[in-house]
């Protein structure tokens, strides 16, 4: 007789049904627990006998064929699903290509690009045995307190869905069962950005309005584009953790949108309930809790495997629910294809392609993508060709932990300073931006390097030897920002400052006279006015990988003109954040008394080497219907000497409405490659549906009314055209 769930000419629904009939409660709850994959004293193979655990994370290579092995010898040979995070690039393997953290891809404002760096970590990952990754990251940073600012997309929800969904559809690709695809996971559902003061896993207060205007639709673009997993957040909202909240993942989740793939906890979410939220007086309610919400996989809490079987037991949680989680969980795995031979990847080209030319070469592309040019007085980059001597200067020069960020090398000591080599990964693979100047400049001009100091020690007894140093060159190039202490789970910061004494390095290289570049590496926007009036032109680099040394230097030197925007507003000065750009209108003044409102730098801000002119903005029609797509046209020149890439940028303010709505919001962008000299138009289509607000009774409509729509260089005003249309009944 057919056995139904190991035909693969069954779909994998029915192959799930067929199987969880077959299953034991015990086999059953055993799918939904996720344990550490390194936790020593709960080896993997004894939960797998004792417990039939049926997913891990953090395991990756030869151990996952090992306990692949185990599971298989099981009653009923259920595959293990393994997951980790591969979130800018497969981080935890020893030699996968590093690419720019997703702050730096997202300034690239290139879906296409980020669709094939998810499509080479996917290939990476699934060559190490390994089947989901957790990511992408859809919060939106919109405090850079924040310790993970690094691994958003930046501050704009529509932006943040675009690049997402390309980075969902890379990931899995066309067919989940492909040798090359991996299971997505969009997280931290939902606000964990959001957090008061910055603070991780802090106070959340937002109402449903606010979720279902601004955090909610780019989660729900990735599950409408076929995401198979949303990781529930850490924090509480308005009281209720997002573990033990049925509205969220189940209702709006799961009911209202249709979600059919699987809800897994953030680490250890289960136990939180109990040990730090204190919403449940012990792990068996935390653990019904967690049941009754809706999550599906279970991270690290391994307690409520015995808790989960105690609840089904005393009748208080019904089978029903073990057997709805379970299926979801089982489907996935048919989905991807791991009952019919994927669970044992074949491996023998994992050395050949992990790290390989061609994925180290998109690395490279990334980086220069990501690099925003924030500062360039007289054009004094490109490097000009007759400079002879060049120095170096600075603690993120030549470090390569600064340069990866965070989830790649990732290492800090028990005081939290950083250490390259917790994950044992090979820093010999990457290219430091001293090695990439040097590597760029050949024997002329010749390159001149110093420290100076330290990112975090706060001494100052070497910068005198920079200064001579950099009295011997023509140009300096200070290398600065911060490191993975200063940023990461947990890791906020209430002061955006330079660290160390990188602000008086500068300045003691200031005061030689000489132009002074600087470059930053850092993995959020930092409080830096000095460093914005004082330096003769600035590179923001954000954390650019392992090829992110060659990026740099391929842009001082001109062999790249760069043409990332900032998705992150940066502030002067912590004490006037928020300074997101799409604010809403109401303030009583336009200005603190003793600081400007206006941000450092705005969202959508970046230069080039060249110059573009925007004019003649016009939309096809002017008054359109609830279903039209609103068809902009802009005219754009290139009137500089050299080829460049543009991104124009499209919002759109609603002008009056009956709920305050943002002073303008993104509402498409377009990328433009012209050659000096040329003028081409563009077209952004707006789908008029796009503009809708959610108003006081939660309804998502768009108004009928008079828009503003602004389209240009940036969200500043004075970089945007503008013209009206109107939406009509
Ligand atoms: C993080 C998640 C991550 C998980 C597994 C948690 O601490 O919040 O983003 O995916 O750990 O490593």
């Amino acid at each position: 007789m057919t056995v139904v769930y190991r035909d693969p000419l069954y779909s994998p629904a029915e192959r799930a049904v067929d199987l969880l009939k077959r299953m034991t409660l015990e086999e059953k709850v055993g799918q939904m627990v996720q344990p550490n994959g390194m936790d020593e004293e709960n080896p993997p193979e004894k939960l797998i006998e004792e417990k039939n655990i049926g997913t891990f994370l953090h395991i990756i290579g030869d151990k996952c064929k090992k306990y692949q092995e185990t599971a298989r010898k099981t009653r009923l040979g259920i595959p293990l699903l393994f997951g980790i995070d591969a979130i800018h690039g497969h981080g935890f393997q020893d030699g996968a290509v590093i690419f720019p953290t997703q702050i730096g891809l997202s300034c690239s404002w290139n879906p296409e690009m980020i669709e094939k760096v998810a499509a080479i970590t996917a290939r990476e990952v699934a060559l190490t045995g390994v089947h989901w990754t957790f990511s992408p990251v859809l919060c939106l940073a919109r405090d850079p307190r924040w310790g993970r600012v690094d691994e958003t997309f930046g501050e704009d929800p529509y932006l943040t869905g675009v690049l997402a969904e390309a980075m969902v559809r890379g990931y899995q690709g066309e067919d989940l069962a492909a040798s090359d695809s991996i299971l997505a996971c969009a997280k931290h559902f939902v606000a964990y950005g959001e957090t008061t003061g910055g603070r991780d896993s802090a106070e959340c207060d937002i109402s449903e309005r606010k979720l279902r205007t601004l955090f909610l639709p780019p989660f729900k673009r990735v599950i409408d584009a076929g995401c198979t997993t949303v990781m529930a957040g850490y924090h509480a909202n308005d009281g209720v953790p997002c573990s033990a909240d049925r509205r969220l993942l189940k209702d709006i989740l799961k009911e209202e949108w249709g979600f059919e793939g699987v809800v897994v906890s953030d680490w250890n979410n289960i136990g939180h309930l109990h040990t730090t939220q204190k919403v449940a007086k012990d792990l068996k309610e935390a653990a019904g809790m967690g049941l009754n919400a809706g999550n599906d996989i279970i991270m690290f809490t391994l307690e409520f495997y015995n808790r989960a079987l105690e609840l089904v037991r005393e009748g208080v949680i019904k089978e029903e629910v073990i057997d709805e989680a379970c299926r979801r969980i089982l489907e996935l795995k048919f989905r991807l294809g791991l009952f019919d031979g994927k669970s044992f990847p074949d491996t023998s080209e994992a050395a050949e392609i992990i790290g390989c030319r061609e994925h180290r070469e998109a690395a490279y592309q990334t980086a220069l993508e990501s690099i925003v040019l924030l500062k360039n007085q007289d054009n004094l980059l490109p490097l000009d060709k007759d400079i002879k001597r060049i120095a170096v200067i600075g603690p993120n020069a030549d470090d390569i932990t600064a340069q990866y960020g965070d989830w790649a090398i990732a290492g800090r000591d028990e005081n939290g300073v950083p250490t390259a080599e917790s994950y044992g990964y090979d820093k010999k693979l990457a290219t430091t931006v001293l090695q990439g100047i040097r590597g760029r400049a050949g024997k002329e001009p010749e390159i001149l390097y110093e420290k100076g100091c330290d990112v975090i020690d706060k001494r100052k007894e070497n910068i005198a030897r920079a200064v001579k140093v950099a009295e011997q060159a023509e140009v300096i190039i200070a290398v600065v920002g911060d490191t993975t202490c200063l940023y990461g789970e947990c890791l906020d910061r209430a002061d955006l400052n330079l660290t160390g004494a990188q602000q008086e390095l500068l300045e003691a290289l200031k005061r030689t006279g000489k132009p002074l570049l600087v470059v930053l590496i850092n993995g959020k926007p930092l409080t830096v006015p000095w460093v914005i009036e004082n330096a003769d032109a600035i590179i923001e680099a954000w954390n650019p990988g392992m090829e992110g040394g060659k990026a740099v230097a391929s842009v001082l030197f001109g062999d790249f003109n760069p043409c990332g925007k900032l998705t992150i507003s940066f502030p002067r000065h912590v004490g006037q954040l928020p300074v997101y750009y799409n604010q809403l209108p109401g303030w009583h003044t336009d200005r603190y008394q003793d600081m400007t409102v206006e941000p450092l730098f705005s969202f959508g801000y970046g230069l080039s080497y060249t110059s573009f002119e925007y004019s003649n903005l016009r939309v096809k029609n002017n008054r359109v219907k609830q279903d039209d797509i609103i068809n902009v046209y802009v005219d754009i020149e290139n009137t500089g000497s050299r080829a460049g890439i543009e991104i124009i940028q499209a919002y759109v303010n609603d002008l009056y409405s009956s709920v305050t709505t943002p002073v303008k919001e993104l509402k498409g962008f377009s990328r433009l490659n012209l050659k000096p000299g040329e003028k081409r138009t563009v077209e952004i289509e707006i789908p008029v549906r796009s503009l809708s607000l959610v108003n006081r009774e939660l309804e998502e409509m768009v108004e009928p009314g008079e828009f503003e729509l602004m389209v240009g260089r940036s969200s500043r005003d004075e970089d945007l055209l503008t013209t009206k249309f109107s939406v009509i009944e």
